[in-house]
């Protein structure tokens, strides 16, 4: 409701910094264009092996977004955006993606089925693309697979392309000795770094003119106060826009300042405490308020927006419940916690997409899918065949499907909502 309310007052049309990877609001910098560029080579000349890392937030999945596009319709694309798995599950997902049914899950008929489509490929040399997204979490042997699967091609043509994407230390990590051997083979070798200060200035215009531009505008200062704590950190600068926004409409003012720009750095430190790369926005955190407090001398002003803004971001759902569901994901991804009865279980998708099915079991069609941060309440639960356990949701356009456990943070709410 409220924000619906400062859509309004702004004249937008929609959530001009939402934390989704969406294609609609990218933004081609120098940076994010030369990766897309060098892995569209990488695929159109067979180079095998690509990789990117980058800090988090630097874009690194909406790039993978606009590549899926590029390829989509002359490519088969396996997408694995949950990479902790195990050699037999890696293949078992990549099989799944690329529309092969197999009665088992035995490795070496998945092994075969995979051979078979690459044969069958070589004579329309339509790609077959891996790629793994977060790829610094995928176990050693199942690196080492992904290996060996790009050694089943006997002709010269390389159809399997293979795309790690993944945070720095993933780098670190192909370095060891175990892994020299793949490490070897991998040609494209880039890393994704933030957007200049240039380039923050009209990013954020940007995403704005995206959103319907409305009657928002960010002064010089508010956006250099943006680039100095964000660092050109993509993500960052969305979540510092965003509440720097809420503050200016809380205030009533069209202009967003720098003083609605260090309120929303102020409070970005006190409600986002777990992801590593956001600590540096605590340190400057005291002596933030120290300034505000002088140069407005208006400590009561401060109060009072901060109260406002606090009761203002309890029913948002964008940049919070985005980060909750994001925090929640560095553990295990799927951590289930008792549900005391009166009360109504409810999920948090802790993945980047999440596919929503149409029964309780992964053998069945994918008819939608959910961002990370989507939140649904829980109707009815199953376990498939392997024990893995299913919610079954209501879906945003009334359809009921089903969601695995394996993406999902299980939480409950009092009462109905
Ligand atoms: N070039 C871009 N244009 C528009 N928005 C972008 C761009 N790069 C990043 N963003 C925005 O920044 C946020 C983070 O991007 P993304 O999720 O792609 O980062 P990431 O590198 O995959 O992060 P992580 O390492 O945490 O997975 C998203 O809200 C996304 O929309
Ligand atoms: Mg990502």
């Amino acid at each position: 409701m409220i924000a619906m309310d400062y859509l309004k007052f702004f004249n937008l049309t929609d959530d001009p910094f939402r934390l989704t990877p969406d294609p609609l609001y990218y933004y081609p910098s120098q940076e994010h264009n030369e990766i897309l560029t060098s892995l569209n080579y990488a695929i159109e000349q067979k180079e095998g092996f690509s990789l990117v890392v980058g800090e988090p937030g630097t874009g690194k999945t909406t790039i993978l977004r606009i590549l899926i596009d590029n390829w989509k319709d002359k490519a088969e694309i396996a997408l694995i955006m949950t990479p902790r798995l195990s050699p037999e599950e890696f293949l078992q997902a990549v099989l799944e993606d690329i529309n092969v049914k197999l009665p088992s899950v035995n490795k070496n008929e998945m092994i075969k089925a995979f051979r078979d489509i690459l044969i069958r490929h070589s004579e329309t040399g339509r790609r077959i693309i891996i790629i793994v997204d977060e790829a610094q979490n995928v176990p050693d042997e199942t690196l080492e697979e992904l290996r060996l699967l790009s050694n089943l091609e006997t002709e010269k043509e390389k159809l399997l392309q293979i795309i790690l994407m993944g945070q720095s230390e993933l780098r670190k990590k192909l370095q060891a000795d175990h892994l020299k051997q793949l490490n070897q083979r991998i040609t494209i070798k880039a890393t994704l770094k933030p957007l200049t200060k240039s380039e923050t200035s009209d990013y954020i215009n940007f995403r704005l003119i995206k959103a319907g531009r409305g009657s928002v505008n960010f002064d010089d200062d508010a956006k250099k106060a943006i680039y100095s704590m964000s660092k050109g950190i993509p993500r960052l600068i969305n979540i510092i826009a965003s509440r720097a926004l809420m503050a200016a409409f809380i205030s009533g003012n069209g202009v967003i300042k720098k003083n609605h720009v260090q309120y929303a750095i102020d409070h970005l430190a006190d409600t986002t405490p777990s992801r590593g790369y956001l600590k540096f926005a605590g340190y400057g955190v005291l002596g933030i308020i120290l300034i505000v407090a002088i140069v407005f001398g208006a400590f009561k002003y401060v109060n009072h927006l901060r109260s406002a803004v606090s009761q203002a971001n309890a029913p948002r759902t964008s940049a919070q419940a985005i980060y909750a569901g994001k925090d929640q994901n560095t553990g295990t991804g799927s951590v289930s916690r008792t549900v005391q009865d009166g009360q109504q279980k409810i999920l948090t998708v802790s993945v980047e997409i999440a596919n929503l099915r149409k029964g309780p079991s992964i053998e069945t069609e994918k008819i939608a899918w959910a961002n990370r941060g989507s939140v649904f309440r829980v109707i009815d639960e199953k376990k498939d065949d392997i024990g893995r356990r299913w919610y079954k949701i209501r879906n945003v356009d009334g359809n009921e499907c089903w969601i695995s456990e394996r993406v999902v943070v299980i939480g409950s709410i009092t009462g109905k909502r």
